[in-house]
């Protein structure tokens, strides 16, 4: 929100509209085209039967310009946005730099509140209760700083939450003197959802403030009980920070049902926006009570849009996350999990065969879906990634965590069969022959 784009001479929004509607026919691309016709594929068909359809998903793939030289299986990162969504975002970039405030702050600016409505359609909750954000990190440190805590009081997380919200934790604990516990689980879970509930129970005593734990985590993709924890937590007055940052567009739920205090996300890793997406889920409730990082007028206390008040910054970016809510629910998000769950059965039930891997993600579909993670027994994970990309230009990332350790395998819907398979026989490969070679 700029507090200020209301005064000064208004263009007409007729001159707008104008403006806006030059530039896309100039792009030569129809925004509804491409979801249009991937939409239709699936007509009448469930998520399961189109799960292994490759020529449906061939339309999807070449929905994306990629460089196929190489197997992008670090999706986790940030993916890739289908073509339709980058052409949104340098058509709005190419507006805003011809005239910033006026295209920019003062006719691309409010299209923020379609992305928020947008956002809370597809999540399942008020639109009054989503701040549009640039990525998790933003997000979930907007909880985890805003929340009044005492010296003494007390913060439970997890060993394997994501590395930045744990230094954020440890900073107030540091410059607050409030206590942090962190818990361990074995990976995979051998008790599934009520372990990881119990051992949270575990950890609460009187002056357990907040519990702050992963939707998905980024690590062997775990998935945790939300709504379980959420009540227990609320039955004891203490607040519930989730980090949603891997689950938002990669499997279907609702925020409503999750019950959770707030819900941080990434929308540049699975919704396929455009770099430097997020967005921040407040129960309302909380809303006057958390305070903004950037500190914003007492007027906006009770607004969500306080947590947006960052100072000048491009709207080209949220503004195309409208284009990939388009593109993802012509897709529809059931059927993207069953893709992506799918793919990975695809190299899991190759690789569980050799005798020294061990996947460390459950297949159980409560417990996972497409990001999972694998160990060789006596090959460092750091060198398997290291000659996948050497010797077969595959990106799987190598995750240390003290722990355990493993290669973290996330593709996407753009990633082909062949990939996988490529993906699977080069695992192979190295396993034998570094089994035959071990130096
Ligand atoms: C579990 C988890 N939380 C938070 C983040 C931070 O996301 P971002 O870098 O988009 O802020 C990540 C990034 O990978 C993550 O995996």
């Amino acid at each position: 929100m700029y507090p200020n784009y209301k005064e000064g001479a208004m263009v007409s929004r007729r001159e707008l509209l104008h403006k806006v509607g030059t530039i896309g026919l100039a792009s030569g691309i129809s925004s509804v085209a491409i979801p249009a016709m991937i939409a239709g594929g699936a007509a009448g068909r469930t998520s399961a039967e189109t799960a292994s359809d490759e020529v449906y998903w061939r339309e999807i793939q070449q929905a994306f310009t990629l460089d196929r030289t190489f197997i992008n299986l670090n999706n986790g990162f940030a993916s890739p946005s289908p073509r339709v969504v980058h052409e949104a975002l340098k058509r709005y970039l190419d507006l805003s730099n011809e005239a910033p405030y006026t295209y920019m702050a003062q006719m691309l600016e409010p299209g923020i509140e379609s992305v928020r409505r947008g956002i809370a359609a597809e999540a399942d909750c008020d639109a009054e209760e989503i701040a549009i954000t640039r990525n998790s990190s933003e997000a979930l440190q907007i909880a985890q700083l805003g929340i009044d805590l005492k010296p003494g009081d007390e913060v439970i997380i997890t060993n394997q939450d994501y590395g930045r919200m744990i230094t954020t934790w440890e900073q107030r604990v540091r410059r607050d003197g409030i206590k942090l516990t962190k818990i361990s689980f074995p990976v995979p879970v051998p008790g599934g959802h009520a372990e990881l509930a119990a051992r949270i129970e575990a950890a609460i005593t009187p002056r357990t403030r907040v519990i702050h734990f992963c939707h998905i985590t980024n690590l062997t993709g775990q998935i945790f009980p939300v709504q379980r924890i959420a009540r227990m937590a609320r039955a004891r007055g203490i607040k519930t920070i989730v980090d949603g940052a891997h689950a938002f567009a990669h499997f279907p739920y609702s925020l409503r049902e999750l019950e959770c205090d707030y819900y941080g996300v990434s929308l540049h890793k699975w919704l396929l926006a455009p770099i430097g997406n997020g967005f921040l889920y407040v129960r309302r409730e909380n809303i006057r009570s958390t305070w903004s990082l950037q500190p914003a007028l007492p007027a906006l206390d009770d607004n969500i849009r306080k947590f947006e008040e960052i100072g000048t910054h491009p709207a080209a970016n949220h503004n195309a996350v409208a284009e990939a809510l388009k593109f993802h629910q012509a897709i529809g998000c059931e059927r993207r999990a069953a893709r992506m769950r799918y793919l990975r059965a695809r190299w899991q039930d190759r690789l569980e065969k050799l005798p020294t891997v061990k996947i460390l993600t459950s297949r159980d579909p409560a417990q996972s879906c497409g990001l999972a993670m694998f160990t060789v027994a006596g090959i460092p994970a750091e060198k398997i990634s290291r000659q996948l990309w050497d010797k077969h230009r595959i990106v799987a990332i190598s995750i240390v965590h003290p722990e355990f350790e493993g290669i973290r395998v996330t593709p996407n819907i753009y990633t082909t069969l062949d990939e996988i398979d490529t993906f699977a026989e080069a695992v192979e490969r190295i396993v034998r022959a570094e089994s035959r070679d071990p130096a």
